[in-house]
């Protein structure tokens, strides 16, 4: 039997709907969640996310301010302008659209990002505290992967988990997350010696590395929940993920679209994180 498709349309749908009764309350003790977003230079994808997120803060009635910034600007303007949204008490949560243009220290300006603000959980803080296994930001798109799980009733708990990638923004949170959850977690990555046996061996295989199609049907293990978390623009300008998708989906049980899985749940775990900065600002008010 075919896999299911998961709808990751219908779990961001539900996740908003929640979040719109605690940005009412908000808005009734007088405060408008806000997310600041960076953009700097004019890479065509970062520039349809960030797009994308602008327009569901408006949905959600979250004030959403974007800083458009020539591919010219140096690591001090940035700096500088991370310290402005810092200091500004309007502004609940901070947001650098990734990757930045070649010659800036994507590092450095995750470091400078207040920990309070970091609704993108990337800076040390939020990783430090995802490594405790402490409150804190989670990183919206590894967060989102775990919220399609629950919304289909995959436990990870036992379960072997493979993520292939292990970068900051997916691989290695995604990996504590499913680890939190009592996954066994295996990280997969170029230098992986045979990583389609690896993969093969997965009952949830999560896949975010950048390469159209690289997971085939024979690197997937009868039955297995497949999570593709790639998005690529393929030539004919159509959306790709990293999964085979017409040939994985006759073996696996569960599996993700792309367009449509994934994404629409980073946005929304992006929105959950604004409001969640501004209900703590909130709350460590009122306790001075
Ligand atoms: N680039 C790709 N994914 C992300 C994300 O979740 N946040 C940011 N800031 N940049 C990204």
């Amino acid at each position: 039997m075919p896999a299911t498709i998961i709808d990751g349309k219908q779990v961001a749908g539900e996740i908003k709907a929640a979040l719109a009764a605690r940005i009412a309350s908000l808005r009734e003790q007088g405060i408008q969640p806000c997310l600041a977003a960076v953009l700097v230079g004019d890479d065509p994808a970062s520039q349809k996310y960030v797009a994308s997120k602008e327009r569901t803060c408006t949905q959600l009635g979250i004030k959403g301010i974007v800083h458009r910034l020539p591919s010219t600007t140096s690591q001090d303007e940035l700096r500088a302008l991370i310290a402005e949204l810092n200091a500004d008490a309007s502004v609940h949560g901070i947001l650098v659209q990734l990757p930045l243009p070649g010659g800036l220290d994507e590092k450095d300006i995750m470091e400078r990002i207040a920990p309070g603000k970091d609704v993108d959980g990337f800076g040390p803080v939020s990783l430090g505290h995802l490594v405790m296994d402490q409150p804190g930001f989670l990183a919206c798109t590894p967060h989102g992967v775990i919220k399609l799980l629950d919304a289909y009733q995959v436990d990870p708990a036992g379960k072997h988990a493979v993520v292939v990638g292990r970068s900051i923004i997916v691989g290695k949170p995604l990996s504590l997350l499913l680890l939190r959850r009592n996954a066994t977690v295996t990280i997969c990555h170029s230098k992986t010696a045979g990583l389609a046996e690896v993969c093969r061996s997965a009952d949830i295989l999560c896949v975010a590395i950048g390469k159209p199609g690289f997971i085939t049907a024979d690197m997937v293990k009868a039955g297995a929940v497949v999570i593709d978390i790639g998005i690529n623009v393929v030539t004919s300008g159509a959306l790709r993920g990293d999964v085979d998708f017409e040939r994985v989906r006759q073996k696996a049980s569960l599996l993700t679209p792309v367009p449509g899985g994934v994404g629409p749940l980073t946005i929304a775990m992006l929105m959950q994180n604004t409001v969640l900065a501004a209900e703590q600002r909130l709350r460590d008010q009122a306790q001075r």
